[in-house]
């Protein structure tokens, strides 16, 4: 059921440093295209559009704002207008981030910027459609923000990520190890998971470009994915990411089994 209660949602700057970091990355490393199309979640203030926009004005040729919660919609409406005054167009959509549909031949950049675990209930589903539908494509960016504050206990994290874990060889009867994984990795294994519901992991590449660990008013992570024509191999898609860890609350590298 949809929480529609109204609150202003009013994030701190270490998710926006922690997203420009990642953008920074993915900008030099893997940016190749003029132009974008933008998707996001609106929460109230869209405050990662005025960042894309200023990154470079034009990055960004779209921008479509996802909000399912009806009070939380308004007021994200309310700053669209606002935005608009200054020239910056944004159309925000009360509905799912899930339920976009292409409508541009652009490549995108796609923000899934939750506040929630990016890990269990059927996030792997909706992503696999995604690909499935070609929603999401070769030529794209997509990045993630999870929490790393709490997960439903270790139990459920191994039941989830049982087959994963397999192929990855972790220990699962070793909680450290197990927690590592998942800090370092969940909203990738989802993505896999996703894959291989569509047995799609032949057909699409998907690369980890980066990560940064960050504080708000929780413990959070931002994921950065680069997704090409390919396969994806779980193993090679895990270690792949390299010296790819940041830890924004340390300030340095970090390494990957102390993201
Ligand atoms: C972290 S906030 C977005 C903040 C925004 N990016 C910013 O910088 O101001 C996430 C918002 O997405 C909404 N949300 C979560 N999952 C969603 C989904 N699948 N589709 C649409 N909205 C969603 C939540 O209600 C919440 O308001």
């Amino acid at each position: 059921m949809a929480d529609n209660s109204l609150e202003r949602l009013k994030f701190g700057p270490n998710k926006y440093s922690a997203f420009h970091l990642l953008m920074a990355r993915w900008l030099r490393q893997r940016g190749h295209q003029e132009r974008y199309c933008y998707v996001t979640l609106g929460g109230t203030e869209l405050r990662d559009v005025l960042s894309v926009r200023f990154m470079d004005h034009s990055l960004i040729s779209n921008v479509w704002s996802y909000e399912e919660n009806k009070a939380r919609f308004k007021e994200a409406q309310a700053s669209s207008v606002r935005f608009a005054a200054a020239g910056v167009s944004v159309e925000v959509r009360h509905g799912s981030f899930f339920s976009h549909q292409r409508q541009s031949e652009l490549p995108h950049i796609f923000f899934l910027d939750l506040t929630g675990v990016c890990a269990f209930g059927d996030y792997h589903i909706q992503f696999g459609e995604l690909f499935q539908n070609e929603v999401i494509r070769e030529g794209d960016c997509l990045l993630i923000t999870s929490h790393l504050g709490h997960n439903p206990g270790w139990k459920q994290v191994i039941k989830q990520f049982d087959a994963e874990f397999a192929i990855l060889g972790v220990d699962d009867t070793h909680s450290p190890s197990v927690r590592s994984m998942f800090r370092r990795a969940h909203p990738s294994l989802t993505l896999f998971k996703g894959l291989c519901r569509n047995q799609l992991q032949s057909e699409l590449g998907i690369t980890c470009f980066g990560a940064v660990k960050y504080r708000d008013t929780t413990p959070m992570g931002i994921y950065g994915y680069d997704v090409a024509q390919g396969k994806t191999e779980l193993r090679t898609f895990i270690s792949g990411v390299g010296d790819g860890y940041f830890d924004g609350v340390g300030g340095g590298f970090c390494a990957a089994e102390a993201f």
